[in-house]
């Protein structure tokens, strides 16, 4: 990512950017504005307490006569109550404000994400995009709740500090104030610079986020390999990286404190010194330089708490690009032409026409070079041929996973393009070649297909799917929990509730790519029967590496290279003496017999 130009600056574009943002403050507006209003109460009465130590010096040397000193300590004992109620409610406020703000953002950003196209997921490492969103809402969410009360705060008290002090004494408000410029100027600068290596440590950090996600989820594989001293080595690598870059900004931050500190206290010593004087020429009471040196103080604090917050607010604007740039994706419905044809039950003819197609994320390799078909009505349709020759393609092609960049998907001759997507997609099911579960129950999981479905009814689908037999052994039945990505059953298990959904689901048009591969030869034929029955009446696409499953196809199309090489029934098919079938069917059921005869 190119650091420098995503730099967030404030300029008037990023100002109004943020401001989009803000329609997610809008429902909170009251709570926000009730905050405000208490944050400048709060920060004012505040600046009466330095105001009041000065009165009571100058009471106690008996320059001031019109009070006691009790007088003075009563009035500071209310002040001190009144700020404590205003400042709880301050807090409150602005807790609603940010709690619910950065709950909306993120149910929005959820609802962004999951509606995005499917290329999105495959141009992004998932786990760098969830460990940097987290961070920038939580970013956000400091903004709200504290950065965004502070800068204010801080605003009000340095403007009512100059104020007071000019009107105190301006001779020593205007030595003060010259300091200003050389502040801001230094601000400035060490402002980029932290904010630029900020910045890296944010994407290295993402990186290491990736790696660990990474090798948690092929945790098997790591091991199996005994590569983890790889992946230590490689998260070990980027690890330091982040050390380096974050120490870089340390050390930026901490000369810039240097550097504050030093022209504070600077001017705060020079300022005491001729205040001393003015008080020793009678110019002004030892009551009043004590208050003109506690605000120049506060002003002080003031001043640098600002530039604190000024690099947070910055930070913070960087961090809600990401969050913009994510709700502004068009989501896949957007993407596409705007329709609102409600597809029913769809139950006429599929058509490929000359589809040509390349993933988007490898746009130079053709997958699909001109694939024609007709997938007819309630029939069952198989698409063989070697692995990777674009089955699974077409399949996620007909669920608009992604478009063709040339050619057309027709159902009953209107373009599927045309139908409105969720309509179009709930004609579907499909039991994909592998199988990933989500982390609930296998109740949970197979209600999938159907969420509205009685529990008889997710029963009987457990039962066609040749799956109520091991869930009953389990000792918690269809409660019994998955693990994540259904890690806790074995592949056939896992694909027998594939299809235990499918079933529930009773789509207009099955998909099933390779779904009894994980099964052994006896669950198979029952699970075979299960999906016969299912098959049933509808339209079905079936691949499938076994050939001695699709034998019973109306229709079989032969696939290579992205290309329909043959097609027929397994007989027409195996009449074909030099065909790709008939040799693939050869060499199959040859090693059967090898395995069989020599068992
Ligand atoms: N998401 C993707 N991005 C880029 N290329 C892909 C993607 N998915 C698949 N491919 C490529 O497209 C080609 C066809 O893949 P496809 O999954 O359709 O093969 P297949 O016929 O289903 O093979 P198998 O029998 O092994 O499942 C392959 O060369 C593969 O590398
Ligand atoms: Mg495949």
């Amino acid at each position: 990512m190119n650091s420098e130009k995503t730099q967030p600056r404030i300029t008037r574009e990023s100002l109004q950017e943020a401001l989009y943002l803000f329609q997610f403050i809008r429902p909170y507006r009251f709570h926000f504005v009730a905050g405000l209003i208490l944050l400048f109460l709060s920060s004012g009465v505040f600046m009466l307490f330095p105001y009041l130590v000065g009165i009571m010096l100058d009471v106690a040397q008996g320059v001031v006569l019109e009070f006691d000193l009790k007088h003075v300590g009563a009035r500071m004992a209310i002040i001190l109550v009144f700020q404590g109620v205003i400042s709880y409610w301050r807090i409150k406020c602005f807790a609603v404000v940010s709690e619910r703000t950065t709950a909306d953002i993120r149910l929005a950003l959820y609802e962004r994400l999951i509606a995005l196209p499917i290329v999105f997921f495959e141009r992004n490492r998932v786990g760098e995009l969830v460990s940097r969103l987290t961070n920038d809402v939580e970013r956000m969410y400091n903004l709200l709740y504290f950065v965004l009360a502070e800068f204010i705060r801080q605003c009000v008290v340095l403007l009512g500090g100059v104020v007071l002090l000019t009107w105190m004494s301006p001779r020593l408000a205007g030595v003060m104030l010259l300091t200003f410029p050389v502040i801001v100027i230094g601000a400035i600068i060490f402002g980029r610079w932290v904010r630029r290596l900020s910045r890296q440590r944010q994407d290295v950090l993402g990186e290491v986020n990736t790696i660990l996600d990474e090798t948690l989820q092929s945790i098997h594989a790591v091991k199996a390999f005994a590569n983890e001293a790889f992946e230590r080595l490689r998260y070990g690598r980027v690890n330091e990286r982040v050390v380096n870059i974050s120490m870089r900004a340390a050390s930026s931050r901490a000369l810039f404190a240097v550097f504050i500190v030093t022209i504070l206290f600077g001017t705060l010593f020079f300022i005491l010194g001729f205040g001393m004087y003015l008080v020793q020429t009678k110019q002004m009471t030892a009551g009043e330089l004590i208050a003109f040196i506690t605000y120049t103080a506060v002003v002080g604090g003031a001043i640098a708490g600002l530039s604190t917050f000024y690099t947070e607010l910055i930070g913070a604007l960087g961090a809600t690009e990401r969050i913009r740039a994510i709700l502004r994706t068009p989501a896949e419905k957007e993407e596409r032409p705007q329709v609102n044809r409600q597809a029913q039950r769809l139950n006429a003819d599929i058509r490929l026409l000359d589809v040509h197609f390349a993933y988007p994320t490898r746009p130079d390799v053709e997958v699909l070079k001109g694939v024609t078909m007709t997938i007819p009505a309630g029939k069952k349709v198989a698409l063989v041929g070697q692995s990777g020759a674009g089955k699974s393609t077409i399949m996620h092609l007909l669920l608009q996973f992604h478009r063709p960049q040339r050619g057309d998907i027709r159902i009953g001759g209107v373009s599927i393009y045309d139908y409105e997507l969720s309509s179009y997609r709930s004609n579907f099911a499909l039991v994909p070649q592998e199988v990933i579960l989500f982390g609930g129950t296998i109740r949970e999981n197979i209600r999938y297909g159907r969420p509205d479905a009685h529990e008889e009814e997710v029963i009987e689908a457990a039962r066609k799917a040749n799956a109520l037999e091991f869930i009953q052994q389990f000792p918690d039945g269809l409660d019994t929990v998955v693990g994540e990505r259904g890690i806790r059953l074995s592949g056939g298990q896992r694909q027998r509730i594939a299809i235990a959904r499918a079933i529930l689901r009773d789509p207009a048009i099955l998909l099933l790519d390779e779904a009894t591969s994980s099964l052994d030869a006896e669950s198979e034929r029952v699970v075979q029967e299960a999906l016969d029955n299912l098959m049933e009446g509808r339209t079905s696409i079936i691949i499938a590496h076994r050939l001695a499953t699709v034998r019973s196809a109306d229709l079989i199309y032969v696939l290579d290279g992205g290309r329909i090489v043959e097609q027929g029934t397994h007989d027409e098919l195996m009449a074909r003496e030099n065909g790709l079938y008939s040799s693939l069917a050869r060499l199959q059921f040859n090693l059967t017999d090898v395995a069989t005869s020599s068992a």
